[in-house]
């Protein structure tokens, strides 16, 4: 290879993307959350949507067992929450981040659009895991702008 993964890291690093929480509860955990930029639309007919979760994240135990998920898209003012959930330790919702979704699912408040998915498939990925999604429920939250990430950073649009 003609390149480390430093490097490789900082060239992904050019596509800007959203953020969006992965929220989940399934049983025999609490309600939790973390922060992807992983996460994309995959097909319209069925709905289907993807994110990818590290192999060696804390969460990839609830993950395993997990059979849905929800992806909260983050408005502009929510990077303390993507700050929040993108720190090792401690993942789990309080009460006042969420509301119950049609699926039963942890849908954040303040979130741009979330997606209640049942999980589809799982997929390796190297020294991730894909998993995608079909959507069951959604809610297209208040209009807004969007959270970025770009060149290792949180951006706004303008
Ligand atoms: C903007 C941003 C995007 C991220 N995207 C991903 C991702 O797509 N997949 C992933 O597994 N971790 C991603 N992370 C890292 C996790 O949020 C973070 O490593 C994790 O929550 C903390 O480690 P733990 O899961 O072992 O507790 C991202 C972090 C940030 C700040």
């Amino acid at each position: 290879m003609s390149f480390d993964s430093q490097q490789f890291r900082r060239a992904l690093g050019r596509f800007a993307t959203g953020v969006c929480v992965i929220t989940a509860n399934p049983l025999g955990h609490k309600p939790f959350g973390v922060t992807v930029n992983s996460f994309s639309s995959l097909s319209l007919t069925p709905p289907l949507v993807l994110w990818s979760l590290q192999k060696t994240s804390d969460t990839m135990d609830a993950f395993a067992t997990a059979t849905s998920y929800c992806a909260n898209v983050l408005a502009e003012d929510q990077q303390a929450l993507s700050g929040r959930f993108a720190k090792k330790g401690d993942h789990a919702l309080e009460d006042a981040d969420y509301r119950t979704g049609d699926a039963g699912l942890p849908v954040l408040h303040g979130a741009l659009a979330s997606f209640e998915c049942e999980i589809d498939a799982r997929h390796d990925g190297g020294d991730h895991i894909i998993l995608v999604g079909k959507v069951v429920a959604m809610h297209a939250g208040e209009p807004g702008k969007p959270l970025l990430y770009f060149d290792g950073g949180y951006r706004q649009i303008g």
